[in-house]
């Protein structure tokens, strides 16, 4: 599977939406000055810069190198550093994360490092993609490599859990969840969805020979229309989030057991 690529400047066209709507997330963590915060999958780092003008001491981490110094020249420290391979040690009181954790596919992995970078009582709070995230785009993928004789399930890159499979993976790797919620977000796109594929489906694409990609991305489009753009030519996605808060709990009493889901399979614990 092709690694998927970061543009800075077609992601702030095709995907400024990201950051917008991230606000009620930095509401729920609620960051006060001088907390030294990790922004866990920070993009173009414009959620991270808002924590900074507010006063808070934060990192970004990313893996895209291309993104990590877009959020550099804005005048944060940033780094780039896979979410599944986290460093730190007990030295932020919370951990945020908007629209990242669906990119990482080993969440015990990335759990695991959150615990560890968080001080004692340490909070984390973030959104990402929940079950049923993009379910139309999702099919027309599927249904337009299927009809090449492909199956599209080796290059889904994303995770996209139910609110109970997560709360279950919070609690199993040492966190207290306050909430966990799931709710339906229809997200306007800037143009069509042509820009979304190209921006965030690329793994997908990617699995075509380059000359047949453009009537790919154009047969998933059509796929798509019905159910995503409106008599005006409006086009909704059909976006799902999960939003959660938690705690770092202490972990003496934690036992460590598959869920059940492929999501919470077990994985070396720290
Ligand atoms: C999301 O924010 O839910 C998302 C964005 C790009 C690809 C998949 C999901």
């Amino acid at each position: 599977m092709d690694k998927q690529k970061w543009n800075p400047a077609q992601y702030a066209e095709q995907a400024h939406f990201v950051s917008e709507l991230g606000a009620p997330v930095v509401d729920l963590l609620a960051p006060r000055p001088g907390e030294r915060i990790l922004d866990l999958g920070c993009g173009d780092g414009v959620l991270t810069k808002e924590m900074h003008d507010a006063g808070c001491r934060v990192v970004g981490v990313d893996a895209s190198p291309e993104m990590v110094a877009a959020a550099i020249s804005k005048g944060v420290d940033a780094r780039v550093v896979d979410g599944h391979e986290l460093q730190f040690e007990s030295e932020f009181d919370a951990v945020f994360s908007n629209a990242a954790l669906h990119w990482m596919t080993h969440p015990g992995l990335v759990l695991n490092g959150v615990y560890r970078a968080l001080k004692p009582g340490g909070r984390f709070v973030g959104e990402f993609g929940g079950y049923g995230n993009v379910a139309t785009i999702r099919r027309a993928l599927d249904e337009a490599l299927t009809a090449r004789g492909i199956d599209a399930t080796p290059f889904n890159p994303w995770f996209f859990p139910r609110a109970e499979e997560y709360r279950l993976l919070l609690e199993r790797y040492g966190f207290e969840p306050l909430t966990v919620q799931a709710f339906a977000r229809p997200t306007p796109l800037p143009n069509d969805v042509t820009g979304w594929l190209e921006t965030f489906a690329q793994s997908f694409i990617n699995g075509l020979p380059q000359e047949k990609r453009k009537r790919f991305v154009v047969e998933v489009v059509e796929r798509c229309r019905p159910a995503l753009c409106d008599g005006d030519g409006r086009w909704v996605a059909d976006y799902v989030r999960l939003r959660f808060a938690a705690t770092k709990s202490s972990r003496a009493n934690l036992t460590l057991k598959p869920t059940g889901s492929s999501a919470g399979a077990p994985e070396p614990a720290a």
